[in-house]
């Protein structure tokens, strides 16, 4: 079966949100004919009301044309407050809640595909810090629980639907920045090949890269429509399509000459016709 996903992320709403970018992309979706729309994360840069109310209305904007899967990045929780309020995990993502829904890890089974999102980010705790205080609030993690739920999900998952993980933080090194997304990288991304996905689709790094894991999962992470993209490279999204055979990301490039998105790279993946089983973390016993 075919279909194809926008995948934007990294809107940063509020100082470095750049609205012709933003705009370009509202512009465009409808011709690319996506059956459900990502934002991978960082939807704002300080997870302030004004900047979650501009998001939603791009969220609004986009349902038009399809159903826009939403997930947090670590700029749309208010890390800051976990310390004076310790006994309420819930605490800071009560301002994304707000505008956005309580489940912080949405599914939509569509025709042909299951999207099922991982929350990595957490604020400050254990499971994101690392030596480099540059980390701080800043890396995700991804606990063995929630790759399991996801396991579980794919597991369970009609054979013929494309098996799609989404999380905010970049699961593969940035080219530019040099960094990981997350903590404990390793064995996050054993993890995720051994949870069953095929197409893993995150951001937070603002640059854009179409990659595989393993030789096996596809990793679409696109860049920002912000101000803050790495070493000032223009702006860039992905739409991808798969069918019975591949999976291919197409990417949209701004062009600042134009004030538009145009079609540039194709990156083309053979997608294996024999479903692999997922390896399932077992549960803490
Ligand atoms: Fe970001
Ligand atoms: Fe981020």
């Amino acid at each position: 079966m075919n279909g194809c996903i926008v995948h934007v992320s990294d809107t940063h709403f509020g100082g470095e949100a750049d609205l012709a970018l933003v705009e370009g992309v509202v512009e465009l979706v409808p011709d690319l004919e996506p059956c459900v729309t990502v934002i991978s994360g960082d939807l704002t840069v300080r997870a302030r009301h004004g900047e979650f109310q501009a998001a939603r209305a791009l969220v609004q904007e986009l349902e038009h044309t399809a159903p826009v899967f939403i997930i947090p990045g670590n700029h749309d929780v208010q890390w800051w407050l976990r310390p004076l309020i310790p006994y309420d995990r819930g605490a800071i993502y009560r301002k994304y809640a707000q505008y956005f829904g309580p489940n912080l890890t949405p599914t939509a089974s569509l025709p042909g595909v299951l999207v099922a999102a991982a929350n990595t980010a957490y604020g400050v705790t254990w499971g994101s810090l690392s030596f480099d205080p540059r980390d701080l609030a800043v890396k995700g993690h991804l606990p063995a629980k929630e790759i399991r739920r996801v396991g579980e999900l794919f597991q369970q998952t009609d054979p013929a639907q494309l098996r799609v993980l989404v999380v905010h933080h970049n699961v593969i090194r940035g080219e530019v920045s040099e960094r990981m997304g997350l903590v404990r990288w390793k064995r996050a991304q054993r993890q995720i090949v051994d949870c069953g996905a095929e197409l893993v689709l995150c951001g937070h790094d603002h640059q854009e890269c179409a990659e595989q894991l393993d030789r096996r999962v596809v990793v679409s992470c696109t860049g920002s429509l912000s101000t803050r993209s790495r070493s000032e490279r223009p702006s860039v999204f992905h739409r991808i399509c798969w069918d019975d055979e591949s999976i291919q990301i197409e990417q949209y490039r701004w062009s600042s000459d134009r004030r538009s998105f145009k079609r540039a790279d194709v990156h083309v993946f053979t997608r294996s016709r024999q479903r692999r089983e997922a390896k399932i973390p077992a549960r803490a016993s």
